[in-house]
């Protein structure tokens, strides 16, 4: 055989090899906006055409949060260590490729500009105020760290492990507080989250929320180291 032919032959041979591994390739923008076909309703009719979710049912914001952190959500809802009527048997109709091109999707999608229009109700000053100083300083006499310390300055989210919580909806990042402190969270390997929530009163927790809904996200996104 020519060396000539020989290149052609790989070379159609890598095109060959390509293609499968394109078709293999679940479509992520697809299944957002279509759900998948065998369970898994399309991702935008909760969390937006834009990843923004709707701020005002919980349903959270998905873009531009780190790709391994969603795809460690997506895996646990599917296994039940994180429990939620309506997410888990999303996540459960995705196959393990599909959950993984999920994870990547809306870890590239850029962070909303700015928090979502429900979030920035002008909310009580002295709400805002008491979520600032849980946010930035924490509580010492009870051992509780600054938020701040995990989730970065501005809750922009730190790293892969870390969420952003910055422009994230009040309600939903009440409904995971209250998850910690009733156990149907239980997927933070460290159980960081649990200690936490643990020494957050309602009044803390309605006032770290409206905070955190209030600030701009577009300063982090999936995009750290
Ligand atoms: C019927 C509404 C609905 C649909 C459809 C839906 N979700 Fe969700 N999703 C939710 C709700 C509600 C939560 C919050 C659950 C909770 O409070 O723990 C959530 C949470 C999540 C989270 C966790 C986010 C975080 O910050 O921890 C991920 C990841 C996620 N959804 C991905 C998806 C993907 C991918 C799809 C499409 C394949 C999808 N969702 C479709 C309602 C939905
Ligand atoms: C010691 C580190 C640490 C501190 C301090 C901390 N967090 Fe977290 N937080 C985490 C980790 C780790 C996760 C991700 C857990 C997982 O992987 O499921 C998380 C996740 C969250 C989430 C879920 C976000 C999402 O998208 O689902 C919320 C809400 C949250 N934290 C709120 C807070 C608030 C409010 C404070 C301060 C009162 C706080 N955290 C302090 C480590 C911390």
């Amino acid at each position: 055989m020519s060396a000539a032919r020989l290149l052609a032959g790989i070379a159609i041979a890598g095109l060959a090899l390509a293609g499968r591994a394109l078709a293999g390739t679940p479509d992520a923008a697809a299944i957002a906006r279509q759900g998948n076909g065998h369970g898994a309703a399309p991702c935008a009719s909760c969390h937006g055409a834009d990843g923004g979710g709707q701020p005002a049912a919980g349903f959270p914001r998905l873009a531009g949060l780190p790709a391994a952190y969603l795809l460690e959500q997506l895996d646990d809802f599917a296994a039940g260590t994180r429990r939620n009527a309506t997410m888990q048997p999303v996540a459960a109709a995705l196959s393990e490729p599909e959950r993984q091109a999920m994870a990547a999707y809306y870890g590239k999608l850029p962070a909303p500009a700015s928090p979502p229009a429900a979030a920035a109700a002008p909310a009580d000053a002295a709400l805002q105020a008491q979520g600032k100083a849980l946010a930035e300083r924490g509580r010492w006499s009870q051992g509780l760290p600054a938020c701040e310390q995990c989730h970065g300055p501005g809750g922009v989210g730190v790293g892969q492990r870390f969420p952003p919580l910055a422009g994230q909806s009040a309600v939903y990042i009440a409904n995971q507080l209250h998850a910690w402190r009733g156990g149907t969270r239980r997927n933070d390997p460290l159980q960081l989250m649990q200690a936490v929530a643990a020494k957050l009163s309602e009044a803390d927790i309605a006032a770290v929320g409206a905070w955190y809904a209030a600030q701009p996200s577009t300063l982090g996104g999936g995009q750290q180291p």
